[in-house]
């Protein structure tokens, strides 16, 4: 290309968005060193606060803190006070950054994305050569991440709105339901559920037995293991019949076959049981999906999802953002008449799907 084809104020405006980029994949650094440190947690009061304080807060060296700081106020993550030489977490940062069981929480997320991207290496071959990398292959963070990041919005929405959107399901969890949460990782939506409604069971299904060790503890921590069992089991071939709610949270497109997972919920559910998808927010189209939200889970598809599948027999590689009318065509392939879109936030769509 001829150096006059190249318009000037694009090439300025490209090499702007670059440049922010390499400062974004640094901070996701320094925003979980900062999460892993407690320092955004020490500053949650929203006053302003010097490095020295900060450093004699949390155990660690003011000269760190001072250029983490200074990070931080470039990235606008924290405000600078000028005149005072200090720096404030504003409180709406502080539900984001400091608030580990809010609704808002995205340190989960930076630390999902830091080992995410810590595959890169492994991957390249991949690239190449077409094979898959596992869930369990990943970096522990990446399991851990995605607890975190994932129970704040389950938290958000699942018992106050997800479930009511299901036709008929409240009433049978709070009578007494037997529901399977397939792909459960560490079991933070089953857990919510069972805290929802001690009358019914939960039983917990993932291939990964580090996840379901975790799991298990958990549940026992929450008070809810008398009601919460976990299995190590494939999506398609876990025990049990007659179970009233069979749910995905996240975890559909994580499948290398979807479909047998579709169709093993089909045979497990009760007569009038429901299949629950809680799947990341996608348009059908790319154009829909190229926006911050899109972006994130794209990323996150690439380095974690689409080589999760591709590394499972099957293969179906559906990708984070396979959309509604790609997941409806499985559901429907495996026997499941009714499907709708029961609800959405922000990061998820929830569809529903009963037998005809
Ligand atoms: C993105 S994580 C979601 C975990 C959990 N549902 C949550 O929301 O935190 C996907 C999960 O699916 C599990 N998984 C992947 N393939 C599976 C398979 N074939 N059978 C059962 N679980 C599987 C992984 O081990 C992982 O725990």
């Amino acid at each position: 290309m001829a150096i006059t084809d190249i318009d000037e104020q694009k090439l300025e405006a490209f090499l702007g968005l670059a440049a922010t980029e390499a400062g974004a994949a640094l901070n996701a650094a320094l925003v979980t060193l900062g999460d892993e440190l407690g320092l955004y947690k020490a500053m949650a009061d929203g006053q302003p606060v010097c490095p020295a304080d900060l450093a004699a807060r949390t155990g660690t060296q003011e000269r760190y803190v001072r250029e983490w700081l200074n990070a931080q106020a470039a990235s606008g993550f924290v405000l600078y006070d000028e005149p005072a030489d200090a720096y404030v977490l504003p409180p709406e940062h502080a539900l984001v950054l400091a608030d580990d069981t809010g609704p808002f929480s995205m340190t989960g997320t930076f630390q999902a994305a830091n080992a995410a991207v810590a595959v890169r290496e492994r991957l390249a071959s991949r690239f190449t050569e077409g094979h898959g990398l596992g869930w369990h292959e990943q970096h522990h963070d990446l399991w851990h991440g995605t607890e975190r990041g994932f129970a704040a919005s389950y938290r958000a929405h699942l018992v106050a709105e997800w479930l009511p959107a299901l036709g008929g399901v409240v009433e049978k969890l709070e009578a007494g339901a037997l529901v399977a949460d397939v792909g459960c990782g560490h079991g933070a939506s089953a857990i919510l559920m069972a805290q929802a409604f001690p009358r019914s069971r939960f039983v917990g299904v993932d291939y990964h037995a580090g996840s379901i060790e975790i799991a298990r503890r958990r549940a026992a921590e929450a008070g809810v293991a008398d009601r919460v069992s976990f299995q190590v089991a494939g999506a398609a071939d876990y025990a049990g019949e007659g179970y009233d709610l069979v749910a995905f949270f996240d975890a559909f497109h994580d499948l290398g076959d979807p479909l047998a997972a579709a169709r093993r919920a089909a045979a497990a559910l009760a007569p009038g049981g429901t299949c629950m998808l809680v799947e990341p927010y996608a348009g059908d189209r790319v154009e829909d999906n190229l926006n911050p939200i899109g972006r994130l889970y794209y990323g996150f598809s690439t380095l974690v999802c689409t080589p999760g599948s591709l590394s499972q027999p099957g293969r179906a590689a559906l990708g984070t953002q396979a959309g509604e009318a790609r997941l409806r065509e499985v559901l429907e392939a495996a026997g499941f008449g009714a499907v709708r879109r029961a609800a959405e936030s922000p990061l998820n769509l929830v569809l529903e799907a009963r037998l005809p």
